[in-house]
């Protein structure tokens, strides 16, 4: 298959990515089929998206032709079989569990079109581990979105052993297609290029703030003027919730079973203490 073939994407999993995910598709002019067991599900991430493009449209950022074009393109459906049945590329952004992600690339290697490509947007679990349950190993990678999906740029395409040349060449060029600048990563890591490059970011400041070297809200205008971040690491850490950057240093931990991956002290505490950014009004600022 080449690039220029792929007409149908199907997203699996409607929540904040996979919804945004399925948008950005049908905006590239794609058909676009999303997923999710449920209709509750579906039903939010319809009008979620409605509401974003209308603001848009408010902004004079786009027409309402195009946001009507992009929607005729959009089907939201329960059922995997239909959703999946004249898929070129399948991208996965369901819940970030292991076994149930497994499951799901069980039914949908039985399913979906065999030239089809089954990608995983998860931002963990390599697809080794879900390509192992398929009977097209080579056809499985790593497709990695960033959060908000319909703004963020990057997309991630990780090549894993079992994975084609002509699959990651092809999901290289769909990225670009869908106006995303894409990275090759060569090899399976955990956290691929971005998110590494982000925890150590979070571990030096944790370390300078810990240790009693600057406040908290120094080390975030030292990154801010200094290095020109668009925020700093605690400004962030509050953005995208204490709770999920301490569930993932202690998935990271439970991997590599090292010292340094543990969750910091001060993030153990505010995640014990349920301050857990914005989202709870505290984390390292207030936000009452
Ligand atoms: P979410 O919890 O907002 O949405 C998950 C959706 O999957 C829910 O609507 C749920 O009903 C649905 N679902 C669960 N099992 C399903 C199944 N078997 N079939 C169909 N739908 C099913 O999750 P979110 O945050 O959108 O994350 C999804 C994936 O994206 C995860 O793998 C995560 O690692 C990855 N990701 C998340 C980012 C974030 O900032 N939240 C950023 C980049 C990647």
């Amino acid at each position: 298959m080449k690039a220029e073939e792929i007409k149908s994407i199907t997203v699996v999993g409607s929540g904040l990515m996979g919804s945004q995910i399925g948008m950005v598709c049908a905006l590239a002019g794609f058909d676009v089929v999303i997923n999710d067991i449920e209709q509750h599900s579906l039903d939010k991430a319809k009008n979620n998206l409605r509401e974003l493009m209308d603001r848009r449209v408010q902004k004079g950022k786009m027409t309402e032709v195009d946001v009507s074009q992009a929607f005729d393109k959009l089907q939201f459906l329960t059922s995997l079989e239909d959703s999946v049945r004249n898929s070129d590329y399948v991208i996965e952004a369901i819940v970030e569990k292991l076994e149930v992600k497994q499951n799901l690339f069980q039914q949908l290697d039985g399913l979906a079109p065999k030239h089809a490509i089954l990608a995983t947007n998860s931002s963990t679990i390599v697809s080794s581990k879900l390509a192992k349950v398929t009977n097209r190993p080579e056809k499985v990678c790593n497709f990695h979105f960033f959060n908000p999906a319909l703004v963020m740029e990057l997309v991630e395409v990780v090549k894993g052993d079992h994975t084609s040349e002509e699959t990651i060449q092809i999901s290289m060029e769909l990225a670009r297609k869908l106006s995303k600048t894409p990275i090759q990563i060569n090899k399976e890591i955990l956290g691929f290029v971005t998110n590494r490059i982000l925890t150590a970011i979070f571990d030096e400041a944790f370390y300078l703030y810990e240790n009693g070297y600057a406040s908290f809200e120094e080390i975030d205008i030292a990154c801010k003027k200094g290095l020109n971040h668009p925020v700093g690491p605690f400004e962030l850490l509050d953005l995208t919730g204490i709770d999920l950057n301490y569930y993932i240093k202690q998935f990271t931990y439970n991997e590599t079973k090292d010292e340094k991956d543990k969750p910091a002290k001060t993030l153990k505490e505010k995640f014990e203490n349920k301050e857990w950014g914005r989202k709870t009004g505290k984390g390292f600022y207030d936000y009452n």
